[in-house]
Parts: C-alpha cells; sequence; structure tokens
C-alpha cells in the first residue's frame, strides 16, 4: 500500500471513530435526561417468533368443524398459536377496536412458568428478568395498538415481576394513565407459609388506560338491594323503597330538629332523640310522598322516611352503587380450582383465574357492547365470564382469546401417563416429534382445556362430568390458528424498511387473507369460495363481504352482482398497489376495500414499533 493509500485509510479510520464516539455522546446525553425509569439487557438472542416475521407473514386461518353454534349470542373467536403472530394480525383486523384487554401472563417464579425462545428461565438465570421484560414490552406495544381511546388494559401480576412491570406499563402507556394496582386477595386461609417474614395471600392487578381521561369505570352494585322492596305508585319513576325512621338518637341533638308530627287520629308524634329532617323538609316529604306516618310494631304511631332505588331524598335520579374499594378479597385461587373440577371432573388446568374475579373487572369496565381481549388465555376463563355477563345483563359482549398449545397446567398428570422423566419430555418437546405434535393435540392447553370450557359453558354440561345439569350460556365460537405464509421480499432501495414482497407472494397473501378480512368484518359464513373470489354473509343475512382475487372481469361481475341487494356489503380488491376508488361505478350499499396492501402497511407499522 502506498503512502496515499494508507493515508486515506487512516482517515477513514478517524472517521469512523469519530462517528462511534458521537453516537456514544448522544446515548449519554439521552441516559442522562432519562434518569427516571426501567433499564434491562436487550436482547442477545431474539425470540424465534420475531425473526419468524421477518421472513413471513403471520396470518389466521379458519379451523373447519370446530366452531360452536348455538341460536342466540355473539360471535367470538379463539386463536390458537403464540400472541406474537395473533397480535401481529390482529393489528390489521382489530386496530383501535377493543374496549378491555385482561391478561394473566407467566410471572416468571423461575419455577418452570415462563417460556422465552421455547426454554423454560429458572430462578438462577441471570437475564431471567430481562428475557421477562423483553418478552411482555413486545406483546404490550402491540396490545395498545388494539385499544380504543376509551379502552382499558388489567394486568395480573405477583411480586417476582410487578415492580418491573409498573415501569414498563409507565413506559408503554404513559405514567399518566396508570389507573391503579388492585390487590387481590387470591388465597382462602393462611397464605403462603413459606417466608420467615410475612403471609403473603395477595397478588395484583395493574390498570392502564389507553387514555385515563376517557375511561370510565363503573362503580359496583350496592350490596343490600334486598331491602328496597316496597313500591309504591312512583315506582317506575323512583324504584321500589325501603322505610327509615325519621327520628333518631344518635344523630347531633338540635332544637330545631325537635318539633311535633300531628299523626292521622290527630295525636302528637315526638321523636326519639330528635327528626333527621327539618320541619320543612318533612312537611315537602309529606306532600311529595317521601315521608309516611304509619302505626309500628308495637301499634304506635311512626313516621318514616321512603329511601327509594332510583332517586335520592331530593327526589334527584341517583345509581345507587359505590366505588368499588382498590383491595378485593372476595375470590379465590382454591375456587378457580372448584371450577375447573366442576367443569372437567378433575383439575386439569391448575394456573386459572377464578372467573368471578374477571367478571368483577368486566363488570367495572365493559358496556354491554364491549369487545374483550385475553392474548393469554389459559382455560379461557375471560371468556366464560364475558358468556356469565351477558347473560346475566342481556349484553352483546364478544371476546377474543388467544393461547398457544403448550402442554401445561398437566405437565405432571401428563409425563406419569406416559412414563416419560423430564428430560425424556423435553427431548420430545424440543426436536418437535411427530409423538409431540400429537400429544399437544390431545393435551396442549387450547385443545384439552381452553376450547372445550368454552363448548361446556356456551352448550351446558353437567357439574364434574356427571352431576347436576348446569345450563348453557348461549353464544357462538370461531376456532383459528395462527400461521406463517413464507415470503421472497424484495428490497427497496430507496426505503429498505418498506416492506416489499413479490407478486407471487402478494396472491398468496390475499389468497389467504379471506378469513382475517371476515374476522376485521365481524362475518363469518363463508358462502363460495372458488379460484376467483371468496364470500361471506353475516348469521342474520343483512351483510356480505367479498375478496376479489383478480384476473377475470367477467367473475368480477359475478362477486358484485352477489354483494348487491338489499346486504350492506364490502368488496376487497387484489391489487398490485392501491385501487382508484373512482374507476369502479358499483352500486351504493358497496363499500371498496384494498388488499393485500393495507396488511401489509400494518406489518410494516408493527416491525417498526417492535425494533424500535
Ligand atoms: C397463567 S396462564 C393464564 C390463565 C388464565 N388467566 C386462566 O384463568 O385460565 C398463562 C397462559 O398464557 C399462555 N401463554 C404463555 N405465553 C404465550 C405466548 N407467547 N403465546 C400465547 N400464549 C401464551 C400459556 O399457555 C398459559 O396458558
Amino acid at each position: 500500500m502506498n503512502d496515499k493509500n494508507k493515508q486515506v485509510e487512516l482517515e477513514n479510520r478517524l472517521k469512523a471513530k469519530e462517528k462511534e464516539i458521537e453516537e456514544k455522546n448522544k446515548e449519554i446525553e439521552q441516559l442522562q435526561k432519562t434518569r427516571l425509569g426501567l433499564y434491562w439487557d436487550k436482547e442477545k438472542e431474539p425470540e424465534q417468533v420475531v425473526l419468524d416475521c421477518e421472513n413471513n407473514l403471520p396470518v389466521l386461518k379458519r379451523i373447519k368443524g370446530k366452531e360452536i353454534k348455538s341460536d342466540k349470542g355473539e360471535e367470538n373467536i379463539l386463536i390458537e398459536g403464540d400472541n406474537f403472530h395473533a397480535l401481529t394480525c390482529l393489528n390489521y383486523t382489530h386496530q383501535g377496536k377493543i374496549d378491555v384487554i385482561y391478561i394473566d401472563p407467566p410471572y416468571n417464579t423461575g419455577n418452570k412458568d415462563f417460556k422465552y425462545n421455547d426454554r423454560f428461565v429458572d430462578s438462577n438465570d441471570g437475564y431471567r428478568h430481562s428475557k421477562w421484560l423483553n418478552f411482555m414490552e413486545k406483546r404490550l406495544i402491540l396490545a395498545k395498538k388494539l385499544l380504543k381511546e376509551t379502552g382499558v388494559i388489567f394486568i395480573s401480576i405477583d411480586d417476582n415481576e410487578q415492580a418491573n412491570l409498573k415501569l414498563l406499563c409507565d413506559r408503554i402507556f404513559g405514567r399518566e394513565n396508570f389507573v391503579g394496582n388492585l390487590v387481590w386477595a387470591n388465597k382462602e386461609g393462611g397464605g403462603s407459609g413459606d417466608s420467615r417474614h410475612f403471609k403473603i395471600k395477595h397478588e395484583y392487578l395493574l390498570v392502564y388506560g389507553k387514555s385515563k381521561e376517557n375511561l370510565e369505570i363503573q362503580g359496583v352494585d350496592i350490596e343490600d338491594e334486598y331491602r328496597y322492596k316496597l313500591s309504591d305508585e312512583y315506582e317506575k319513576e323512583r324504584g321500589k323503597y325501603q322505610l327509615i325512621k325519621l327520628d333518631s338518637a344518635s344523630i347531633q341533638q338540635s332544637d330545631s330538629l325537635k318539633f311535633n308530627i300531628i299523626s292521622p287520629e290527630n295525636t302528637i308524634i315526638e321523636p326519639k332523640g330528635c327528626w333527621r329532617w327539618s320541619e320543612q323538609k318533612v312537611k315537602w316529604g309529606l306532600k311529595n310522598s317521601f315521608v309516611v306516618i304509619k302505626k309500628d310494631k308495637q301499634n304506635n304511631w311512626a313516621v318514616y322516611t321512603k329511601q327509594y332505588l332510583k332517586v335520592d331524598n331530593k327526589n334527584k335520579p341517583i345509581e345507587r352503587n359505590k366505588r368499588q374499594i382498590g383491595i378485593i378479597d372476595k375470590f379465590s385461587t382454591t375456587q378457580s380450582n372448584r371450577k375447573i373440577k366442576e367443569l372437567f371432573g378433575k383439575v386439569n388446568f391448575e394456573y386459572s383465574k377464578p372467573y368471578e374475579l374477571i367478571h368483577l373487572i368486566l363488570k367495572l369496565s365493559s358496556n354491554k357492547n364491549s369487545l374483550i381481549l385475553d392474548f393469554m388465555a389459559g382455560s379461557g376463563t375471560t371468556g366464560h365470564a364475558v358468556l356469565q355477563l351477558n347473560k346475566e345483563d342481556g349484553g352483546n359482549r364478544k371476546f377474543i382469546l388467544c393461547t398457544n398449545n403448550e402442554i401445561n397446567g398437566i405437565e405432571k398428570e401428563f409425563k406419569e401417563k406416559y412414563n416419560l422423566s423430564n428430560i425424556e419430555f423435553e427431548k420430545e418437546r424440543k426436536e418437535k416429534s411427530k409423538r409431540y405434535y400429537k400429544w399437544e393435540e390431545k393435551y396442549g392447553i387450547c385443545s384439552a382445556v381452553t376450547y372445550p370450557r368454552i363448548k361446556k359453558v356456551i352448550n351446558g354440561y353437567n357439574k364434574n362430568g356427571n352431576g347436576e345439569f348446569v345450563e348453557g350460556l348461549g353464544g357462538n365460537l370461531h376456532y383459528f390458528k395462527t400461521d406463517l405464509i413464507t415470503i421472497d421480499k424484495v428490497i427497496d432501495e430507496k426505503d429498505k424498511e418498506k416492506l416489499k414482497i413479490n407478486d407471487k407472494n402478494r396472491k398468496e397473501l390475499t389468497h389467504k387473507a379471506g378469513q382475517m378480512i371476515a374476522i376485521k368484518e365481524n362475518i363469518f359464513e363463508e358462502l363460495r369460495l372458488n379460484n376467483f373470489y371468496q364470500i361471506f354473509e353475516s348469521k342474520d343475512k343483512k351483510r356480505r363481504v367479498g375478496i376479489y382475487f383478480g384476473e377475470s372481469k367477467e367473475k368480477f361481475e359475478k362477486i358484485v352482482e352477489q354483494l348487491k341487494g338489499n346486504y350492506k356489503s364490502a368488496l376487497y380488491i387484489f391489487s398490485y398497489k392501491k385501487i382508484i376508488k373512482k374507476n369502479y361505478t358499483l352500486s351504493k350499499n358497496i363499500r371498496l376495500e384494498d388488499i393485500p396492501e393495507p396488511i401489509l402497511e400494518i406489518y410494516k407499522e408493527v416491525n417498526r414499533l417492535i425494533k424500535k
């Protein structure tokens, strides 16, 4: 190398070093600016499910034959697969549409409850908390995009990760959107006795609003509603009422509250102590039927106020409910095991939450039309609670559940049945042997617990297998699995982040996107599927959605023909870029949409968010 070349090389190296220093300085500056917060090790070994999305596109595939239908109730969804893939797809179908998210993630106890990249994270793993945070961060970022502006997320957690999760959520949802850290006393009896210091018998529910300002949390019902059992001619506006004596010995004595009231027999009634209302107010009460004078059990004249359920003592409408206290001490883990036993005759999943707990938080946070998501669904408690609540208040809430199909919660029993040691079981699992797949089909959480539980709850079941019949709650379920389409990415020289795929993949995606479009449009009955188009119809036969795969003008006319008429329809038209809507003159009832570009746009956004 001559001197000149050497000099150029040195200069280049110097420039590279200077750039490196500049970047490090920026990092330091950033760290100094954000002294408050959470730091953890970024991934050394990225999650395979995330890497999968670099060369594949996740889609949802319907599993036909597994739908559960009843003649009443809404259309609900169960997705089997990794929730990173499911959340990516849901960002296409449900961005900004979810009212309530509840999740119960692995608590990272170090005791085989949390798998990162398909391996259990044990308590000796130096990156244990970082792995968990990396896992949760990605999912929560995607979940946040699904929430409505008025939406809310509840996350069950215990002391293993509560503090880390709080800071992570502050970062993702914004500290200003922290709503509360509820304490749930989860154990009956004494609580965990293995601590030398305190008996811990509680865990938490962290609550964040998408925007706390827009979030509404309802009060809980009063517990003594049964006392309001009398009625009068004002029942329609004021509700039922209870009688409460007007005199009281216990309130502060005041001369102005001591006056005589005349009975219907013209006798004088004196208060014991003093009256609770002023003379003027009593006059108003008598005139407006808020005060009655009648004989008591001892046959003496007594004065009562009427306390109505729906109005206060000024005849102003009120909700007789109260704010939920941040400590919930009603439902226990023992109770949830009992429920699982009642459903299956045995406890085939040990980590479920009591459905009464989820029922309570849904009552506080949902309305009758809410859409509820649980992407760590386990035994499907959230779905059960949604159906129960609908039954109670005639609601039309819908749920989306997602869970993987791992054999968890019943490993011990399973290994005993097949006479497998831990090592043998893990070997089969890692190798993903054919045998293991078959086991998953039979014993995996989604196949063996989530799906059958929802089926039982919809259709009805015998308690403990042979006891009293519990009526079904109604509802419908559609079963999906996550799937991947392998793509040949085309690098866009101008915009390297741009997710460009070739025309063949674009077509394949369009052909496979039909089921996701059905989910997006909430229209599930497949009417037609051929090489040119696919059509779905809603249960009430009022709405249709068509997906036109392209190629044939004649077939285009055919699909349009089937979407015309008295339906509210949508037509998704395949195109290589964006369609020019004004070039289509279709009947007014048909809304036009592009496919597959919007899916690619969303996936690009997901990739960008995750990398950031
Ligand atoms: C603690 S359990 C939830 C229990 C649930 N709340 C109930 O009442 O049954 C957590 C569930 O999340 C599931 N899970 C964990 N990681 C997942 C992932 N990456 N994708 C999908 N499901 C996952 C596990 O299979 C497990 O069933």
